[in-house]
Order: structure tokens, then sequence, then C-alpha cells
């Protein structure tokens, strides 16, 4: 369906008025009790000092929603270790947002739970690192958090709050994906996303260690293709597959300035929570302009918009208005210009060696530690 729609925009030099966002990616700390190796945060995290105050991300929610977004998905870091979390979510939900609150669960204990949902929350994403104690610690450099994750699903659950788990699959425990939808299923979930690691941040520091080998993707396929069959009506489970031994590339974001955008903490606004790595692009601030100047006129929205700024292949390809040239933060950090087609794609003549490079670092038997995501490591 949307793809039709995608596909019967004109490809005229001159872009037409993009349409109001959708949803807003709200960053509101980067501060976070785990440590994900697969993190995609950028390397270099604002510190609690840059964050931005109350009532400035107040009045960013406010102009968004007159701006046209309708989700809100309130993210980090881990977003409630802002001590005005409950005062931001009750602003969200006042102003009309549906608010998603996307959290590792440690540290929210039922108090501030029952505050969110009170304040607004309309649902909630919880992260899960592994399906049981062992991997959860390994990959997220913390403690005792499986036991935490598993009390806070089920209270949210217990609330008849709509819960959706958010698995992000990589080599230290793409083995457990099935153990992963059980305890989907035992938690009460409605969702849960199979979301193989993109690469950006940490995960691209750490992508030696992290990058799974084909035939276990390929499985992992399966799995969930079964899986699917077996629980409809309980669990919907999405899949994201990772896109180095893809043919064609994601559309990623929906398109550069054309569904979502994101808000770090410390006030950048941004066409994809990853767009800081184009170094070279100038990002507006809601310290200096309103969301909907820079959503129209931002120069690092306006830079890859559309089709026009494209360069061959994806200029004259038939599929450009469905993947609009894939991952411009993937292109930069892969083949060094965020212009270029995205290296994963067939049509790219650095696709062979993606795909090899992929199928390299996952045969290392032994690919050393991976670095943990920290303030003072980037
Ligand atoms: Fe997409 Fe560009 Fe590849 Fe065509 S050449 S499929 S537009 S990335
Ligand atoms: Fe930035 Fe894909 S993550 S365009």
């Amino acid at each position: 369906m949307s793809e039709t729609i995608l596909l019967d925009r004109p490809s005229a030099a001159v872009e037409p008025r993009p349409q109001p966002p959708l949803g807003l990616l709200a960053e509101v700390t980067h501060r976070c009790p785990l440590r994900c190796t697969y993190c995609s945060n950028p390397l270099q995290l604002d510190p609690k000092s840059s964050e931005l105050d109350t009532e400035t991300w107040k009045r960013v929610f406010s102009e968004a929603a007159e701006l046209g977004v309708i989700h809100l998905h309130m993210s980090g870091g881990e977003p409630t270790a802002r001590r005005d979390i409950v005062e931001l979510m009750r602003h969200a939900a006042e102003v009309g947002l549906y608010t998603n609150l996307i959290t590792s669960g440690i540290g929210v204990d039922e108090a501030k739970l029952d505050a969110l949902v009170e304040a607004g929350c309309d649902h909630i994403q919880l992260s899960m690192q592994g399906a049981d104690e062992g991997i959860t610690q390994r990959v997220g450099g913390y403690k005792g958090g499986f036991e935490r994750k598993q009390a806070f699903a089920r209270a949210v659950v217990a609330r008849g709050v709509p819960l959706t788990l958010n698995a992000v699959i990589h080599r230290m425990n793409i083995h457990q994906v099935p153990e992963m939808i059980e305890k989907a299923v035992e938690f009460g979930a409605k969702r849960l996303e199979i979301a193989h690691t993109q690469y950006y941040g940490w995960a691209l520091k750490n992508r030696a260690q992290l990058m799974p080998a084909r035939e276990d993707v390929d499985r992992t396929i399966e799995e969930v293709e079964t899986a699917r069959e077996r629980l409809k009506g309980t669990l919907v489970i999405d899949a994201v597959f990772p896109d180095y031994y893809a043919r064609y590339p994601k559309l990623c974001n929906g398109g550069w300035g054309t569904r979502t955008f994101s808000v770090t903490p410390s006030g950048k606004v941004l066409p994809c929570h990853a767009a800081e790595t184009i170094t070279h692009l100038g990002f507006w601030n809601v310290r200096d302009h309103s969301l909907a100047e820079t959503w129209y006129d931002g120069p690092a929205f306006e830079a890859y918009r559309g089709t026009s700024w494209m360069k061959e292949p994806c200029r004259s390809c038939e599929r450009k208005h469905v993947d609009f040239g894939g991952c411009r933060c993937q292109a930069l950090a892969l083949t060094g210009d965020a212009a270029n087609t995205d290296p994963v794609c067939i049509k790219s003549p650095l696709h062979e060696s993606i795909g090899a490079m992929a199928t390299t670092e996952s045969a290392v038997a032994e690919p050393g530690a991976a670095t943990y995501r920290g303030f003072r490591a980037g």
C-alpha cells in the first residue's frame, strides 16, 4: 500500500513540499544503566549538563503536535533516568501525542510505572538483550537485568498497557531467538520485534563481534516464520533482517525527511537518529528554531530529501521512490560519501565486498571483546 503511494510520486528535479512528519523520536537523555554493545547512540554521547530542560522539551512536544506528529517515541539512553519524565509524559499526552516509552525497564519501579501510566503513557517498548540472565548481562553489561526486565514486563501487562518487546539480534544472542519468542508469550506481550542489529554508533564499532553468520540468519528467518503461524492471535512478530546480507537496502526511516525525525538530548534536530555522523550537515537546534522551520527548511533535511541529490545508479533506478537510495548514514560509513548508493544494494559496485566483509567478520572464531557503551569509551 505505502509502496504504491511512493511509486506514484513525481520524479521531477523540483521536489514537492514535504508532508508533515508522523513520528518524533525524542532522545531525552543519553544516560542509561545499561551499556549495550549494540547501541545505536553516537560514540560521543551528550552529557547530562547539555540536556534540554523540562520547559524546552515540553515546548518541543507542543510544537510537534502542532506540526502534525502523531507518534512520540520517548527514548534515550534510558528516558526514565530523567527526574521529570512523568511531567514530560503528561505534557505529551495533554497536547494529543500518542506516547510510546522506549525503556530498558531497569530502574522503573512500580510507583514510577503507575505514575507514567496515570500521566498518559499509551504504549511501552521494552528492550530484551537475551532470554536469560547470562546473555542479558553479557550483552548489556549489567548484572541482574533479566530478573528486573521480567518483573517490569509483567507489571506493564498487569496494568493493561500494550507491551512490545524489542530484541536486537546479533551473534551473541541469535541462538536464543526461539526462547525469546517463548518469553514474549510468557510475559503477555502483544508484539515482539526481532530486529537484527543495524550498524550505527556503538554497533558499528562492535560490528566484528556482532555480525551473525548467514546460516544463522537464515535459520532465524525460518524460526520466526514458524512461530508466526503458531502464535497467530497471540503474539505479533515483526522481523528486521541484517541488510549486509540483503539484495536491496531498507527504506531508512521512511525516507530522509519524509516521515520521522529525531531530537537529541541537547536539542539537535536530526532527519534520523544517526545523522550526526554526516558531519558536513548543519543541524539546527530546538533552542534556535521551531520544529516546523527545521522540518520544512532546515539544511540537513533538505540535503537528501526526495531524489534530486542522487547519483547513479540510484538516479536512473526504477526503485528510487521505493527505497530512496537506502540509508545515507550507512552510505557514509561504508563508502565515505553519504550521497552514494547504499552499498548493500545489488546495484552498488561495493555490494559484493559488503557481503564478503560480513561473511568474513562473522566467521572469526574469537573476534575479541566488544566495547561496552559509555560516556568515556567513545
Ligand atoms: Fe535503491 Fe539506489 Fe539500489 Fe536503486 S540503485 S535499488 S534506488 S539503492
Ligand atoms: Fe541515517 Fe539511515 S540511519 S539515513
